[in-house]
């Protein structure tokens, strides 16, 4: 009996070679090469990050630490995966693939990342993926390396995730929830950005080379660094907020989670939190068939100016901080994206057919401007930030007056507040992975 999980990835390859096999077909090639890469020294160097597969190769084969692969796709054949296990006493050479994965794919085993390329040659008009640096050998028949219109078909073929990506995604979202249990627990008792980090991966079971991207983890005004990368070993004197931006990987795929605490004595910074929070689940449900991403967007602005309104920050209407701009100031990011292979997957701003579609000028860091469709996953990740930089652009501007400057002095060392989540579009509801998670976990 094959097991679930074969039967999903079965079926997951077989809806990936139908798309590949397409557009092959009407771009006049009759094989596709994606190669899952090789680890890329650092200048000078002998020395790299640790390694990751490229994107289009995971999206296909769930192995996203291995290099030197080849997966090949002929029209109308069972892909061909060719899996190098090099004889290497330096490392640890990969398993070879068995089980309930293998058995949807051909494999051949080689030695060496050059065997495969004399079997290879006998293809009339081949497109690979890759880095040049890489397949050099292979590309000198003439192969097309990258060509746009195929990356472009590849890219959207993935906006729509199979069963099997959903599965990978909504399992990412459980490892997920038990590190941010975690890492609360450790922010309540008192340790610092570093000792949450190591809380964060000893309960996710992941190093931080197979997370889907640099956790994000703030306590107090470095909550108002979008993307702060430091942590701190030092606890703050002052005990004031907590946010955590932190992922998990299952088979590649990415779950992409936020969350923002206090201490209870901030009893009105946690009224904040909480009307994020509730704005935030309002959204999610709001994530169906057919909406625009970017209305979507407009509301998520729309909200958090309520929030503003009501908590006495700008005496504005939330219309009028939206028409002005004024809420951008608390909320300069998007959003959420597309997510997959990549945390920020392939394919948000161009439309089905491949039309680009960038973002309204008055909000360049929309990373999704699509109408959403069934199969897709987005995040959901409203926030309201208080960034001395943008406050100070603000306070110089001809809204400065409808600000309240004494309550954002107030609330500017607890950073800011982001709650982020990983949602599908469904044919009916939306299904939250990332509520669901927490939901099992309680
Ligand atoms: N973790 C980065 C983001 O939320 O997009
Ligand atoms: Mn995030
Ligand atoms: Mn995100």
């Amino acid at each position: 009996m094959p097991t679930q999980d074969a039967l999903l990835y079965a079926r997951h390859i077989e809806y990936r070679s139908h798309q590949i096999d397409e557009v092959l077909s009407e771009l006049g090639y009759d094989t596709l090469l994606i190669h899952s890469g090789c680890p890329e020294m650092h200048l000078f160097d002998d020395q790299h990050p640790p390694f990751r597969a490229h994107a289009p190769f995971v999206a296909c084969v769930p192995e996203p630490h291995t290099p030197d692969c080849l997966l090949e796709f002929r029209v109308g054949r069972k892909p061909r995966l060719w899996f190098c296990q090099p004889e290497d006493f330096w490392h640890l050479p990969p398993s070879p693939p068995a089980g309930w994965w293998a058995e949807a794919l051909d494999i051949e085993i080689v030695k060496s990342p050059t065997d495969w390329h004399e079997v290879l040659r006998k293809s009339r008009s081949m497109s690979v993926i890759g880095r040049e640096r890489d397949l050099g050998d292979l590309l000198h028949d003439g192969a097309d390396l990258n060509p746009s219109r195929l990356v472009a078909r590849l890219d959207e073929g993935r906006t729509r995730k199979s069963a099997w990506e959903r599965e990978c995604i909504a399992r990412a979202n459980d490892l997920a929830a038990r590190g941010h249990a975690a890492a609360a627990a450790a922010f309540e008792s008192g340790a610092s950005e570093f000792e949450i980090h190591l809380a964060y991966v000893a309960a996710v079971g992941q190093d931080p080379g197979e997370l889907p991207y640099n956790s994000i983890v703030g306590l107090n005004e470095h909550a108002a660094v979008l993307h702060y990368q430091v942590r701190s070993p030092q606890r703050p004197s002052r005990d004031l907020s907590f946010l955590i931006d932190a992922g998990a990987s299952v088979f590649g795929y990415a779950a992409d989670v936020t969350r923002t605490w206090t201490q209870p004595e901030h009893s009105s910074f946690d009224d904040l939190i909480e009307a994020v929070d509730r704005a935030q689940m309002r959204l999610c449900e709001q994530v169906r068939s057919g909406i625009s991403f970017v209305d979507l967007h407009r509301r998520a602005h729309l909200a958090m100016a309520t929030i503003l309104e009501q908590a006495g920050v700008v005496n504005m209407s939330p219309d009028e901080m939206l028409a002005t701009g004024v809420s951008s100031y608390f909320l300069p990011h998007g959003l959420g994206h597309f997510i997959g292979v990549q945390v920020h997957d392939v394919a948000g701003k161009v439309s089905p057919s491949g039309q680009s579609l960038p973002p309204p000028e008055q909000f360049p860091a929309l990373r999704l401007t699509r109408d959403l469709e069934p199969g897709n996953v987005v995040t959901i990740e409203p926030g309201l930030y208080f960034i001395p930089m943008l406050l100070d652009k603000l306070r110089a501007s001809e809204f400065s007056k409808q600000v309240d400057w004494r309550v954002v002095e107030e609330w500017q060392p607890f950073g800011g507040i982001r709650v982020e989540d990983n949602v599908l579009v469904s044919e009916a509801e939306p299904v939250n992975f990332t509520r669901q998670a927490f939901g099992e976990l309680a």
